[in-house]
């Protein structure tokens, strides 16, 4: 019997000397220690022997399986080493000097004017920031002088959480904590604050080819001593022209927004008719773009900032709207869709 055991014994090492990948490996494994392996057959021909020699068979049939075991598991991690070193050493199969295949992609018309208002503000001096567009009820409409019940809401229907949080409906909702960043160094330091924040906004409410329930704004702000409405006339005039690289004629009438007072909308010179009247305007030689106004006292406390010695204005421009009318898209939906053929079109000047 043992030398039998040693027969098997040899023929394994031999194999396993040989054995080069895992595949054939587990070839040997099977041929050995498997239900119809040399070894297993050796355990079941111990029914045939007495007492003292099945006992004595039995543990070198147990000393050669660990053997093997181990041999095999041995020689594997050698295998897999062999292997990683390799795939590591070898040829990448690509060509990295071969042309792209793929066309390059294009810039969303949207990220396009919002790039262009954010260098043109920031050669201004003003910080960007990027604020979450999941907010709190407080950031989004308390902090603005929006009360609870406040019917101003009514026209900012939103997306709750369950616990209780939102999807921003304007960007001014970031105003509160720019206010609280910025703070110490106006206080301290006498640095204004000069920040815009783009962002995602959303609203409840059904689409058609001027609504959407997700679009993108870009808000403003400038706080300090003696901050006036020629300020804000001046820094979005100066912005607008660069953006529409023409001189930008705007005006602006009253509006309502309780976070602002006064409050005003923002009218352009239409940019297809160029004041005269046209089907674009409405006849009126002027298109509503920005809705801005003097920061209210109530929205400078909630910021911690005292209203009796510093002002500012702040301004929530239409990204979408922008992007819109630059380049003459007639259909709010065609931004979200994902449709290439239109988004493509866009570039970058
Ligand atoms: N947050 C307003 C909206 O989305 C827009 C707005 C109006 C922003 C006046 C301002 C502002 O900063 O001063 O309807």
């Amino acid at each position: 019997m043992s030398e039998k055991m040693n027969e098997i014994r040899q023929a394994f090492t031999e194999k396993l000397k040989k054995a080069v990948n895992t595949q054939a490996l587990e070839e040997i494994r099977i041929e050995y220690l498997g239900k119809k392996g040399s070894v297993t057959g050796l355990m079941k021909t111990m029914k045939e022997l007495s007492g003292e020699e099945k006992k004595t068979f039995g543990q070198q049939v147990n000393v050669l399986k660990n053997e093997i075991t181990k041999a095999i598991s041995e020689k594997l991690g050698q295998i897999k080493q062999k292997e990683l070193e390799a795939e590591i050493n070898s040829v990448p199969d690509f060509d990295l000097s071969a042309p792209p295949v793929l066309d390059r992609g294009s810039y969303h018309p949207i990220t396009l004017v919002q790039r262009e208002c954010e260098q043109v503000f920031k050669s201004m001096g003003f910080a960007i920031e990027e604020y979450s567009e999941i907010v709190t009820d407080y950031e989004c409409f308390e902090a603005l002088n929006i009360p609870k019940h406040h019917p101003a809401r009514d026209m900012q229907d939103t997306y709750y959480l369950t616990n209780g949080q939102l999807l921003k409906s304007h960007t001014s909702a970031a105003q509160n904590a720019i206010y609280k960043k910025y703070r110490k160094a106006l206080i301290e330091d006498g640095k204004p604050i000069k920040a815009i924040f783009p962002g995602r906004c959303f609203r409840n409410e059904a689409t058609d080819a001027c609504h959407e329930n997700t679009f993108f704004q870009m808000e403003g702000v400038m706080v300090d001593k003696n901050i006036s409405i020629s300020n804000l006339i001046f820094f979005m005039k100066t912005m607008l022209s660069e953006v529409f690289q023409k001189d930008i004629k705007v005006r602006l009438r009253p509006g309502f927004f309780p976070f602002v007072e006064p409050g005003f909308e923002l009218d352009i010179s239409c940019l297809i008719c160029g004041g005269e009247g046209c089907p674009s305007c409405k006849h009126s030689g002027w298109l509503e773009l920005c809705p801005c106004g003097m920061i209210h006292p109530e929205v400078l406390k909630a910021g911690g900032i005292d209203p009796e010695e510093y002002t500012g204005f702040a301004f929530g421009l239409g990204l979408t709207r922008l992007a819109m009318m630059k380049y003459g898209i007639k259909d709010i939906r065609d931004l979200n869709s994902g449709n290439l053929k239109v988004l493509s079109q866009f570039t970058a000047e």
